[in-house]
């Protein structure tokens, strides 16, 4: 199957995509540290050249400022690309319209390849040319992203400080959208999948995965559409629904009926949201 972008590109995708949150700053601060264990880079404090493969606006490139001296992105997306350039305004940082069958670097020149939520979008076998040929032998390629896996609900009365648990809501929200993206074999059902088969693909590296790493967002319930609604995958989903009983909005009203709030606003709402991060790095076999 060839990879489907459309989804991603255009005005609307990239415009909508600008109000993702971002993965908090120990991400960035956890990946370099393993780059930092790999022989011959254990006295390093700062790095020099960190590439992201499908960077979209950037959000998650602009994190490893701090370890490294020069940045590139690049993006199947002009739009991703444009807006990246606007909200990202360092000499450090270049992005570039690009894709997996020609990185904009040279031979064993890049110490961190990063692709995050982008990978199940590319022809693995040209990715992983591409990475071989740009990686420095101390360097490693980190592939990460997340799913859904847990959802806790305020009580809106001041005499329960105890959450409700809604995480059958979310999950109930979660396994539908995957279903419908396998049914009709859009990329992105293998990031629900964790990227197993990606991993299982895999050769010529060695190879490592790591399960275990949780973020928590604490937003209310208008902060938690929108999260949603800003992936262009949940919007194409939702709107195959009609205003009043897409998914996204009923697993909300769910969570209102949970805590006996049907009439509170979205926005009054309080949630605590987490996600199941999963890394796999690549390192050079030499
Ligand atoms: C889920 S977004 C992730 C964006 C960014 N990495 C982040 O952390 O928010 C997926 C991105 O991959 C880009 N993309 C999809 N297919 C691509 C390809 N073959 N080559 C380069 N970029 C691609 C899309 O345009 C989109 O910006």
């Amino acid at each position: 199957m060839i990879p489907q972008i459309e989804d991603w590109l255009g005005d609307e995708a990239a415009n909508g995509y600008l109000a993702i949150p971002n993965f908090p700053p120990h991400i960035a601060k956890y990946v370099p540290s393993r780059l930092r264990k790999i022989e011959g880079n254990e006295k390093t404090r700062k790095f020099n050249f960190v590439m992201d493969a499908g960077c979209g606006n950037g959000i998650s490139l602009i994190d490893y400022l701090p370890y490294f001296d020069k940045e590139v992105g690049f993006d199947a997306s002009q739009d991703q690309i444009d807006r990246a350039k606007e909200r990202v305004n360092s000499d450090a940082v270049t992005f570039l319209v690009g894709r997996e069958y020609a990185f904009p670097a040279s031979d064993n020149s890049v110490d961190l390849l990063l692709t995050v939520g982008a990978l199940h979008y590319m022809k693995l076998t040209s990715f992983l040319g591409e990475c071989e040929r740009i990686l420095k032998n101390t360097g490693m390629c980190a592939i990460y992203y997340r799913t859904f896996s847990k959802l806790l609900v305020h009580y809106p009365m001041k005499d329960k400080s105890q959450l409700a648990d809604g995480s059958q809501f979310l999950l109930d929200y979660r396994n539908k959208l995957h279903e419908y993206f396998k049914e009709i074999q859009h990329p992105t059902a293998e990031s629900f999948n964790r990227y197993q088969n990606i991993y299982d693909q895999i050769t010529g590296f060695r190879k490592e995965r790591t399960d275990d790493v949780t973020v928590d967002y604490d937003m209310t319930l208008k902060e938690l559409k929108s999260f949603f609604c800003c992936i262009p995958t949940h919007r194409k989903y939702n709107k195959l629904f009609d205003e009043k009983s897409n998914p996204v909005d009923t697993m909300g009203e769910n969570l209102k009926k949970l805590v006996n709030a049907d009439d509170i606003k979205d926005e009054d709402l309080k949630l605590r949201f987490t996600v199941s991060m999963f890394f796999i790095f690549l390192y050079k076999e030499i």
